[in-house]
């Protein structure tokens, strides 16, 4: 089945050549950023509102309606996230590398709908060749006069900076990516007062926006809001992008139609799983998000109205792909793992909890798990997400505490069964079987 590609054609038609300037100018690239100069901020902010543009960052929030709260103070700035690093995901890495054009012509657009005239693009720290790729885009686009002074022959100024970030997850989060970006240390900011639309990057506003949805920008004007909307479904409007990877034949980055059920996604576009094996649960949204499974979710629609109400997110893209070889409690404790490492430290409730987490769930998988464990998990849990509701509550100052407790309470909700074999047997009962072994 093939799907219409909006942000990943020229690098599909172009394979060789999609990054370079020439190739993005012959295919209609920059005609809109010329055309923006011209116009005003209301317009330029109601055309993104209307398309109904969601952030591709992991919020999944108006990207139109973000740039409308931005607060008056000048001068204001743009930072644009490609920090890239929820466990997955590795989409923004190959719009980065494959198009980096693309992704500042959106910046170019942003920046003028929001009186802007010194953009960032800070970059995870581990992705030199993309990052590499952009800095050359960025010369290259200096060069004819599409940043600096007068962009475009007009009276608009504009500077870009790539940033390289030292390889921190916690500096994806907005504030703490503001942080670092001052040379502070990439640690959260209690929000409020630090919403970055009011108190972002040198305490004046800044818009804060994610790689795939600057690389949306220009779409939205070439083709207008109307073809643009239609898309996708319903609310979920545009193309998204997904890193799919696991236990899939195919993995990859695939651009989709919102829309397209999860059973489309791993069987149809994935390949399904490989061998004889059946598919046992996959992660719809990056290692924050809870997991899903064939009973419950298979032919929900892919988009973040059904996730959520399904209890759970589209987030960052990432969607990882679980087979019955897999142990639950093995793969809860290595994305647990990875959050209790990432944990800036600051709120003791994910500091504490994060690590009494892991400790438990190792123990349980090493056959060491005692019958209370199961209770200590939750309890633990609901320490640091209270209620264990969804959309998680926060006793912290940001959501990576919370997001250690999705893959609790989804073992302990969907295979409450393989976890207490783990304690009763003390061995993973994974184990005797052939396909384990
Ligand atoms: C722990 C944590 C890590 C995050 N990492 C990223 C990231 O790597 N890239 C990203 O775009 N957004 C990330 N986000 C979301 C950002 O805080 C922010 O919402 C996003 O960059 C806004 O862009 P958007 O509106 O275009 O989605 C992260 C959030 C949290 C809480
Ligand atoms: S929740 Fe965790 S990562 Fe976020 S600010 Fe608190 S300690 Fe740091």
């Amino acid at each position: 089945m093939s799907y219409p590609k909006v942000i990943t054609k020229r690098m599909e038609d172009h394979p060789t050549d999609s990054h370079t300037i020439e190739r993005y100018e012959a295919t209609g690239g920059y005609v809109q950023a010329k055309a923006a100069v011209a116009k005003t901020r209301d317009e330029l902010v109601e055309t993104v509102k209307e398309s109904g543009l969601l952030g591709r960052g992991g919020a999944a929030f108006s990207t139109g309606l973000k740039w409308s709260f931005l607060a008056p103070a000048r001068p204001a700035y743009l930072v644009v996230n490609g920090d890239e690093s929820e466990p997955g995901t590795f989409k923004d890495r190959q719009l980065l590398e494959r198009d980096p054009h693309q992704m500042l012509e959106g910046v170019i657009i942003t920046a003028i709908a929001n009186e802007v005239h010194h953009a960032f693009v800070y970059i995870r720290g581990e992705y030199p060749k993309p990052a590499r790729r952009l800095q050359d885009a960025v010369d290259e686009a200096y060069v004819k006069g599409y940043f600096g002074k007068g962009i475009f022959g007009s009276e608009y100024d504009l500077e870009l900076t790539v940033h390289l970030g030292g390889g921190a997850y916690i500096c994806g989060e907005e504030t703490a990516l503001i942080n670092s970006l001052e040379g502070q240390r990439g640690e959260p900011r209690l929000k409020p007062p630090y919403f970055p639309a009011a108190k972002g990057l040198y305490m004046m506003p800044t818009i804060v926006n994610n790689v795939e949805t600057m690389a949306n920008i220009p779409h939205i004007f070439e083709m207008g809001v109307d073809a643009y909307r239609a898309l996708g479904h319903g609310d979920d409007t545009g193309t998204f992008m997904t890193s799919l990877s696991g236990h899939v034949n195919k993995p990859g980055n695939y651009e989709l139609p919102h829309g397209i059920t999860w059973r489309e996604l791993i069987y149809d576009v994935g390949g399904g799983v490989p061998g004889d094996r059946e598919l046992k649960m996959w992660i719809p949204g990056g290692a924050s998000a809870p997991w899903f499974n064939p009973d419950d979710h298979l032919d929900l629609p892919i988009t973040k109205g059904d996730t959520g109400q399904a209890g759970s997110m589209l987030g960052s893209g990432a969607v990882v792909v679980m087979d019955d070889t897999t142990c639950v409690v093995r793969a809860a404790e290595r994305v647990v793992r990875f959050f209790s490492h990432e944990s800036c430290g600051q709120c003791t409730p994910c500091r504490e909890g994060t690590t009494w987490l892991e400790m438990i769930l190792r123990r349980i998988e090493d056959g060491q798990g005692r019958p209370i464990d199961a209770d200590l998990l939750l309890d633990v849990s609901d320490n640091i997400s209270v209620g264990l509701a969804w959309p998680p509550r926060q006793t912290t100052i940001c959501p990576l505490g919370p997001s250690a407790v999705s893959p609790i309470t989804s073992i302990m909700r969907h295979f409450n069964d393989e976890v207490m074999a783990h304690i009763t047997e003390g061995a993973c009962p994974l184990a005797k079987t052939e396909v384990h072994a």
